[in-house]
């Protein structure tokens, strides 16, 4: 079906960087530009894949979607063949396992660093969908390869990814998706993902700050709301369920659902994508990460064409702005919250002002922050929070 799609680009004519700036042009003001569906087919001129009711629903029912081989072999092998360099960069996005420092475990803002992986953060098949789902343009809040080392891999603990964005990037509302892209085959073996299916419906579900058990704490939600949750979405017949499939096979999931992964100690790798979109809109209010966790330019993403991964005339075009030393502006942080008139400063400006982080930047080894429910979103259960400021969380 994929490749059917290249050719019915309707201005192969042109050279490829007048594609592109034809295509940026296009996609400045509209949501879903370039959606003009042909009924015969599921997907758009531009590769954009079309969703039927029946998929909106069963998205808005589970809190998932799992799309089959949206990638081909082919395209797959532009990226793995990335992995290897990655990981093997000496540098703070890397991190390792809990219990073996030589065993990588994740690659963070990869979109940044390589080529294919800034095509893919701007591939239609991706990008298209979860404009329509969110019904706003997108941006890139965070992006990582987990690679779940065969034999070695280690646990994701029970978590909602928006618990985090919320109390450590203020991130008003959740209106943001995570979509998974795997790059092998993930089957019952290799620690695939676990989903309480509708779980996302439950808000944000009060959660302790585990620094133990994974080698980057994690906002862990405690195993008694676990049971009731699986015993509430059907027990033993569907509480959990494990979205496995071949390489090239996207899952987009809600960003409240509830989610882990067990070890691996399987012989095959898992390396997948996790590129967690935030409509523009609802953009973070605090840096208090690192932007190699929590990304800052709320730009909307301008989706390339269908063909991206594997044309290399348009890679002059892509770029990689921490392809050499991650720069010193990666690590800096802040704790204040951005008000809207210092957000237009920062849009133009990012925060690189050396006296005003050596004041606010934490240094303290452990501190309790109270929070009172941020944006007003928490429950009361959820107001005191303890925070180890000396550790990134990186849902
Ligand atoms: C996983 O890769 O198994 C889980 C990743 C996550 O929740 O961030
Ligand atoms: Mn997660």
């Amino acid at each position: 079906m994929l490749e059917d799609t290249a050719h019915r680009l309707d201005f192969l004519s042109l050279d490829p960087i007048s594609k592109l700036e034809e295509e940026h042009e296009k996609q400045k003001t509209t949501v879903g530009a370039g959606s003009s569906w042909d009924d015969d087919n599921d997907y758009d001129i531009h590769g954009a894949i079309r969703l039927t009711d029946e998929q909106i629903d069963e998205f808005h029912s589970t809190g998932y979607l799992y799309l089959p081989e949206v990638f081909t072999a082919e395209e797959l092998r532009v990226l793995n063949d990335e992995l290897p360099g990655l990981f093997s960069r000496s540098e703070p996005y890397n991190i390792s396992e809990l219990s073996n420092s030589k065993i990588p475990r994740t690659n963070f803002a990869s979109h940044l660093i390589s080529k294919p992986f800034a095509k893919l953060s701007r591939h239609p098949r991706i990008i298209r969908l979860v404009e329509t789902l969110l019904n706003d343009k997108l941006y890139v809040h965070q992006f990582k390869i987990n690679k779940k080392t065969a034999f070695e891999g280690e646990v994701w603990q029970w978590h909602q990814d928006y618990s985090t964005w919320l109390q450590e990037d203020m991130m008003s509302t959740n209106r943001a998706m995570n979509v998974a892209i795997f790059l092998d085959d993930v089957n019952h073996y290799n620690g695939p993902l676990m989903f309480i299916p509708g779980s996302h419906k439950e808000g944000v579900i009060s959660a302790d700050y585990d620094t133990k058990t994974t080698s980057y704490p994690i906002w862990k939600v405690g195993n008694d709301v676990i049971s009731q949750l699986v015993d509430r979405a059907g027990g033993k017949q569907g509480g959990i369920v494990s979205p496995i499939g071949p390489a090239g096979s996207v899952v987009l999931f809600h960003s409240c659902l509830v989610h882990s992964s067990s070890t691996n100690i399987s012989p095959w790798d898992r390396n997948i994508v996790y590129l967690s979109l935030c409509a523009t809109s609802n953009h973070i209010r605090r840096f208090k990460r690192p932007e190699y966790i929590a990304h800052r330019s709320f730009d909307p993403i301008i989706c390339l064409l269908d063909d991206c991964l594997l044309d290399s005339t348009i890679d002059e075009q892509i770029s990689v702005p921490w392809e050499g030393k991650l720069p010193d502006s990666a690590l800096e942080v802040k704790n204040d919250i951005i008000s809207d008139e210092d957000m237009q400063k920062v849009k133009e400006y990012p925060v690189h002002d050396e006296e005003e982080l050596s004041t606010s930047c934490c240094a303290e080894a452990v501190v309790v922050v109270v929070v009172e429910n941020p944006l007003n979103q928490l429950s009361i259960d959820d107001q005191y929070i303890v925070v180890d400021e000396t550790m990134n969380t990186a849902s």
